[in-house]
């Protein structure tokens, strides 16, 4: 059965499951969600600068209940202040609205042509200075993270990618297993996309799972971690529950077969027009 945590490349465990909070905007919203999350065993919260809703996370994790030390809080740096060389900033104003002295994992969002490099300098200085627990990045490809290994001996621990039945980044996923870098994936459901597919319907009868958990627990069997957003008390509840199954071989490779390449989650405007 799929462990509920993974080993980070720093010694620290980081949940397999967690709530993401994109979108989740509305008043009182993300606060609710989490209360809701960490009542159901989630103890990962994914956010980022750009959700505008950290002040949000911040309220929610200090009324779930349960102690700092026990929840698993990520954020990142947005392209904006990569731009900027504002990365000491920028990371000092996620802590202030989260309320929290450290975060588990700080990201560089996105690869932005001629700055992720010296962004990952002042990343290793942060997470240097133990105010990140663990450092990694987000929406990179292999080609990104050699050019990082040729210039820093620290290696991120985790990168978050687009990752689902619909968009399985098979390369990625091996390269990052290769180098200790542990993926984790976002838009894990696809926002939807993959959830009528007759062969994940199929399996969900099969397995009398929805094909929500079908498609997450597929990820999980990859050893992939799942960040799946909802503020749906009843989803953040099912989407939680997939560490009691497990696909088989034959249906997971019937779930590979499904790959299209699929992109849910648009590419940032900022970076439409360049390739990065
Ligand atoms: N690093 C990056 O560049 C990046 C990019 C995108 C996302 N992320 C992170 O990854 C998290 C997840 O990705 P995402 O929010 O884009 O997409 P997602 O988790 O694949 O899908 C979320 C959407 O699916 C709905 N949903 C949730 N559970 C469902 C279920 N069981 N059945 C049917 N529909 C369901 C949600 O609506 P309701 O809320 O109404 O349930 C929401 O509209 C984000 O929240 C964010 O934290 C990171």
């Amino acid at each position: 059965m799929t462990g509920t945590s993974a080993l980070l490349n720093t010694r620290h465990q980081m949940p397999m499951l967690g709530l993401g909070v994109y979108k989740a905007t509305g008043e009182g919203e993300v606060e609710a969600a989490i209360s809701t999350a960490v009542s159901c065993g989630y103890r990962l919260i994914d956010t980022a600068s750009v959700y505008t809703n950290e002040d949000g996370v911040g309220r929610g994790i200090a009324r779930c209940g349960i102690p700092r030390e026990e929840l698993f809080i990520t954020t990142k740096i947005w392209n904006n202040a990569q731009r900027l060389g504002d990365v000491q900033g920028a990371f000092s104003r996620s802590l202030e609205r989260l309320k929290v002295d450290y975060v588990d994992l700080y990201l560089v969002h996105w690869p932005v042509p001629g700055c992720y490099l010296s962004t990952w300098k002042e990343m290793e200085a942060i997470y240097a200075s133990g105010r990140a627990k663990a450092i990694g990045v987000s929406n990179f490809e292999p080609r990104h993270l050699e050019e990082l290994a040729a210039v820093s001996d620290i290696v991120p621990a985790v990168n978050q990618i687009e990752f689902h039945p619909y968009y399985y980044q098979k390369e990625t996923l091996e390269y990052c297993k290769s180098k200790g870098i542990q993926v984790q994936a976002y838009a894990p459901l696809a926002r939807g996309a993959y959830l009528d597919n007759d062969i994940i319907c199929v399996l969900s009868m099969k397995y009398q799972k929805t094909p929500a958990q079908i498609g997450l627990r597929w990820s999980l069997q990859k050893g992939v971690a799942v960040i799946p957003k909802s503020t749906r008390e009843d989803r953040i509840a099912s989407n939680g529950e997939i560490f009691d199954f497990e696909i088989e071989a034959a249906d997971m490779e019937l779930i590979d077969g499904l790959n299209q390449n699929f992109r849910s989650a648009s590419i940032p405007e900022d970076l439409r027009d360049i390739p990065f």
